[in-house]
């Protein structure tokens, strides 16, 4: 008997007897708002053995990571890099890097995630202004200009793309309007990058991160993040390294230190930079698979991917119009990864109609949250998910159990518009 099972029979802890089971998740299709299905290539990536973080063929690896996301977030900026956590990691990493206690941040909020950046914010010990607009709107530039002008912030930071309304921010003007009174933008583009056009350098996006595991199709757990000089000139004023691995090249800022080590964005520049400072140990695992997402995001073209995007949901949206149903929000603004559809009246209850779907179908659809919550269900089309197979899949399964449940979809008509969206027929 292995020792590890001697050691717990031996303790009062009666180990339950699937303990030791293999690991053996049921197939799913997981077209919520996200984590979605991996990308095969991506799951081979993760199972390569590792390297530590100073092996010369593993800083190659992270080099050409850096390369890679680059392209991804279409930048120039020689700052682009993984933080190691889920996306709310790069989210954190930025906000404490750029703001001081008292330092005044404008967070333009239009849905849950707007107010996990005001939430940070105030952890940061920022002075947080919060801009909000209704759930299933976004914000007019004209309104964001006022807004800077009156409070002169030092960073505005937004989500790109709002999963919990499922809206996408117009960003084009929002970069300029920041660069003219003088305040950095931040933006999280976890849920849109890749699935949606995402412009760093165009757009004048001072610092962007996201996540793997919406559009491109990897496990939460890394979260990729790009800064221009203006924010590293911002962060770098505020170095300082950690009193056992400081090097006499290193030369430190006057600003107030940053108040995380993990996520101290001056310290990882080095880290990732020349220098190779020995932050931490870098997820090795997961660096692999980030870096196969932007090969395969790459491969198949930042463009042809977006459209591939666009062309699953409207293919879904058309099958979930033609059973009846209303989609959410405002249709000029909507993602193109995720779909919000209304929960028809006659449904009664609609967890049971997501229990049906994963149970019966295998599938897993989202519900929602605060005051969308009960009202609408969350359908993701993202990353390998975003697929014919997948919507026809989804539309046919979602028909069937509705009208289990009471709200009477006609007969096919939901498959045959989406085949129809696909101009087949
Ligand atoms: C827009 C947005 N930001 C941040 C997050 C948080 O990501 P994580 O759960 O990986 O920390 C999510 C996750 O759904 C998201 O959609």
């Amino acid at each position: 008997m292995p020792t590890h099972h001697r050691t717990i029979a031996a303790s009062s802890i009666k180990p339950s007897p699937d303990l030791y089971d293999e690991l053996d998740p049921s197939p799913r299709l997981l077209m919520g708002p996200g984590p979605v299905d991996l990308y095969p290539r991506v799951l081979r990536a993760m199972s390569v053995p590792i390297q530590g973080q100073f092996d010369p063929q593993f800083t190659g690896y992270m080099n050409q990571t850096m390369a890679l996301y680059r392209h991804v977030f279409r930048t120039e900026n020689q700052w682009t890099f993984l933080i190691d956590g889920s996306a709310r990691a790069g989210i954190e990493a930025s906000l404490v890097s750029l703001l001081a206690p008292g330092d005044k941040l404008l967070v333009l909020m239009f849905g849950r995630f707007g107010h996990l950046l005001a939430e940070i914010g105030r952890r940061v010990g920022a002075e947080v202004i919060e801009l909000e607009t209704a759930w299933g709107t976004v914000f007019d530039p004209a309104r964001v200009e006022a807004a800077v002008k009156q409070h002169r912030p030092k960073v505005v930071a937004t989500c790109q793309g709002d999963t919990s309304t499922t809206m996408l921010q117009p960003l084009a003007e929002i970069g300029p309007i920041c660069r003219r009174h003088d305040a950095l933008l931040y933006v999280d583009c976890t849920a849109s990058l890749a699935g949606n056009a995402f412009e760093t350098d165009a757009w004048q996006i001072d610092i962007a991160s996201a996540g793997l595991q919406k559009c491109l199709s990897g496990p939460p757990g890394s979260a990729p993040i790009t800064l221009n000089e203006r924010a590293a000139t911002a962060i770098n004023h505020r170095k300082h390294v950690e009193a056992g691995i400081k090097t006499p090249d290193i030369v430190e800022g006057n600003g107030p230190i940053i108040r995380s080590n993990y996520f101290d964005l001056a310290m990882l520049m080095d880290y990732w930079g020349p220098k190779r400072l020995n932050h931490h140990t870098e997820a090795a695992s997961m660096l692999y698979a980030a870096r196969e997402c932007a090969r395969v995001v790459l491969e198949e073209g930042i463009d042809a991917g977006v459209a591939r995007h666009v062309a699953a949901s409207a293919a879904l949206r058309a099958g979930l119009e033609a059973m009846g149903l209303e989609l959410y929000g405002d249709a000029k603004h909507r993602m193109a990864n995720v779909t919000g559809v209304v929960i028809p009246k006659a449904i009664k209850d609609s967890e049971r109609v997501r229990a049906q779907m994963l149970n019966d179908f295998g599938i897993e659809i989202g519900t929602s949250f605060g005051p969308l919550a009960g009202k609408i269900w969350r359908i993701g089309t993202m990353g390998h998910v975003a697929r014919k197979t997948n919507v026809l899949r989804c539309i046919a399964s979602l028909e069937a159990v509705l009208r289990r449940n009471g709200y009477a979809a006609p007969a096919g008509a939901a498959v045959d518009a989406a085949y129809a969206a696909y101009g087949t027929t």
